[in-house]
């Protein structure tokens, strides 16, 4: 029977866009799900969104919809988010789906008949931000702990989960597991909170409070507590309640991947309401860091919120994935700027990986027609090379195992920095001045088992490049997208006599020059709520925008989302490079009036000059370039 792993990652409020801290998560999810399946096990990974509560009543009040509206508007942000960064969930859950709903009920009044939620009056401090209460010694100079913002004193009747009684259960199954907390000083901080004496949970918001959430089946003035509510995702979107095989399959839950801020609400509620309802507890619940704007949180009034769609389109999903993967220890707060994320992607991406896939793929076509050589006895510098080609199998493996990702991904590329340095020290270029055929064929197989090995190993974090160069390498679509983990050692190597195909460069290097790197916004501590992002009119200026027609098109080759263009701009004819293939063919643009940048500094993208930018509206993959409504000569001025 196959091995089963069951993967979480939290589920995301709705009440705003998706950013680069939910994309993280996501990733990670989807990379370990990806390894877990070439491993061959079997695998279930679910996320979604959570749908009920204040935060998200509050924006649908803003956005002057209803509750469930929001909701709708909402989750297709996430849905298109995850569609674009390849993100292989097997079931995505809204606490909004009927069957979700039926489980809470049914598990509420569960509780309810074994008397572990009982009704009685409270007074406490509320966070509406953080939906959640505290009592006066838990607040930090008088503010929320988790946030530090104000509270407010609330006293009404409510519903309780008797949380306390399991306090000295939880302390001795979190110190007799001590994988079920990690990384492990998560765990004592956990062992820290429950020190203090533990309150029962207040479970119910009143209806004239708050509406929006799941009514209590036992008394219909009440909401449910949108966490108890939406920690119950966990299980009713792998079938308790409703596919009882297939929860009996996949529980316990491998890893349920969370955010550092919100350690207590699973490891302290999550966990003790397992308890409650004599469910098993998962394996492991692991808690990541956050990943800062340089030095500063993010945040919407700062303005400095990273939205992962704009990065994706100007660098590309594979390298934003490998980035996020690479950059952050898993555990700690990981710092993003666009300027790292530049330094790391021309370095490792641009440089280490594609310069060598360029040499080899490049050699091996020009003198063996592209058949991957017989290799003949292999010398020191041969067996060294791959020696570090296949340690880095291992530690791979070991770095999913041991959650050491980041790790893991620089064993790879200290093996692919190897390569580079096996291509200059055996310099198959030499060898075939020298008419050696010999040994270049022996070269440059050796270096084709170590680019198997790369591709095999990097393929769930960069699923689309690295099945690019799998089918570079010659492998047919089904062994390019999928590759048996189990195989990547000496005895499986790469077969002589495979055919490779031409690459156009896998990581185009980014332009640093070219390239203005946005700057952080800088902390403003006096003045916090000072509108940011807005630009004076003489800035709008800068760009010079004008009216172009497109006298030819063509496609780019080697690229499937760009089109050459001939416009002119008036009198003058210019060539120009749009990412538009995959709306528009070259007979539909021909003769349109579109609107472009002018006085952009030229380009050279994918081996090709662009001297402007034309304008089009994106909406996840749709894309409408923006043409004029009406007769005007090309080279009129639009501002
Ligand atoms: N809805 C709750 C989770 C319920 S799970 C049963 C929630 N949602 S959230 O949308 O606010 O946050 C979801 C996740 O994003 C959390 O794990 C949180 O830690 C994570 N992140 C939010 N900002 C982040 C960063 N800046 N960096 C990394 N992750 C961060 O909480």
């Amino acid at each position: 029977m196959k091995e089963n792993f069951y993967l979480t990652t939290p589920i995301y409020y709705v009440n705003d866009k998706p950013h680069i801290g939910h994309a993280y998560t996501t990733i990670l999810g989807d990379v370990l799900a990806r390894y877990n399946r070439l491993l061959g096990k079997s695998t279930f990974f679910l996320t979604g969104t959570d749908e009920h509560g204040q935060k998200v009543e509050k924006a649908a009040i803003e956005h002057n919809m209803t509750p469930q509206e929001q909701c709708d508007t909402t989750v297709v942000n996430f849905k298109e988010l995850w569609e674009t960064l390849d993100i292989t969930y097997d079931n995505f859950i809204r606490t909004t789906d009927p069957n979700h709903k039926k489980v809470v009920c049914e598990i509420l009044q569960d509780l309810f008949d074994k008397q572990l939620i009982y009704k009685a009056e409270y007074t406490g401090r509320y966070c509406v931000p953080c939906e959640r209460f505290f009592t006066d010694k838990d607040l930090v100079d008088g503010l929320c702990p988790e946030c530090n913002r104000e509270t407010n004193e609330i006293v009404e009747s409510n519903y309780f989960f008797k949380m306390s009684q399991y306090q000295e259960w939880l302390i001795d199954y979190i110190e007799t597991h001590p994988d079920f907390i990690q990384p492990a000083f998560r765990a004592n901080e956990t062992l820290g909170f429950l020190k203090q004496p533990l309150n029962d949970l207040c479970i119910s918001r009143p209806k004239e409070r708050l509406s929006w959430g799941i009514e209590l089946p036992f008394d219909k003035e009440y909401v449910c507590y949108v966490w108890f509510d939406a920690l119950i995702n966990y299980i009713s979107g792998a079938g308790y309640g409703s596919d009882m095989e297939h929860f009996n399959k996949v529980w316990p839950a491998s890893y349920q991947l969370i955010g550092k801020d919100i350690l207590t609400t699973h490891t302290v509620y999550w966990t003790t309401m397992l308890k409650a309802m004599g469910i098993e507890q998962p394996k492991s619940i692991y808690a990541h860091g956050w990943w800062l704007l340089g030095e500063s949180k993010m945040s919407k009034s700062l303005g400095n919120v990273v939205n992962p769609m704009d990065l994706c389109e100007e660098y590309g999903v594979d390298a934003f994935r490998y980035f996020l993967m690479s950059e952050m220890t898993l555990g700690n707060d990981a710092s993003f700027t666009e300027e790292n994320f530049i330094i790391r992607y021309n370095s490792d991406l641009a440089n280490d990986l594609g310069n060598l896939v360029n040499r080899i793929v490049k050699m091996t076509l020009k003198h063996f027609n592209g058949v991957i050589p017989k290799p003949n006895a292999l010398n020191e510098d041969d067996n060294e090379f791959l020696d570090i080609t296949y340690s880095a199998v291992c530690a791979m493996q070991d770095s999913i195992e041991n959650m050491k990702l980041d790790k893991g991904l620089n064993k790879v590329m200290t093996a692919i920095r190897a390569g580079n340095k096996y291509m200059e020290k055996t310099a198959p270029w030499i060898l075939a001045k020298n008419k050696d055929f010999e040994r270049l064929g022996t070269v440059l197989h050796t270096a084709s088992e170590g680019l198997r090995i790369f591709s095999a190993l990097l393929l769930p974090v960069m699923p689309d490049k690295m099945r690019e160069l799998r089918s570079t390498l010659g492998y047919s679509e089904e062994n390019a997208t999928c590759a048996d983990l189990s195989k990547l050692n000496k005895e499986n190597a790469i077969c002589a006599g495979m055919q490779m195909k031409d690459i156009v460069s896998l990581f185009p290097r980014i332009l640093v020059e070219k390239k203005e790197i946005k700057q952080q916004p800088k902390k403003n501590k006096k003045n916090k709520k000072e509108p940011v992002g807005l630009i004076e009119i003489d800035d709008f200026f800068k760009t010079k925008l004008k009216t172009a027609k497109v006298i030819e098109a063509e496609k780019v080759e080697g690229a499937d989302k760009l089109l050459k263009l001939q416009i002119e701009i008036g009198k003058e004819k210019r060539q120009l490079v749009a990412g538009i293939a995959s709306s528009y063919t070259p007979n539909e643009i021909i003769g349109k009036m579109v609107v472009v940048v002018s006085n952009l500094k030229p380009a050279t993208i994918r081996g090709v000059e662009s001297q402007g930018m034309l304008l089009a509206a994106k909406s996840g993959k749709e894309l409408k370039i923006i043409t004029i409504d009406g007769d005007i000569k090309s080279g009129a001025s639009v501002g």
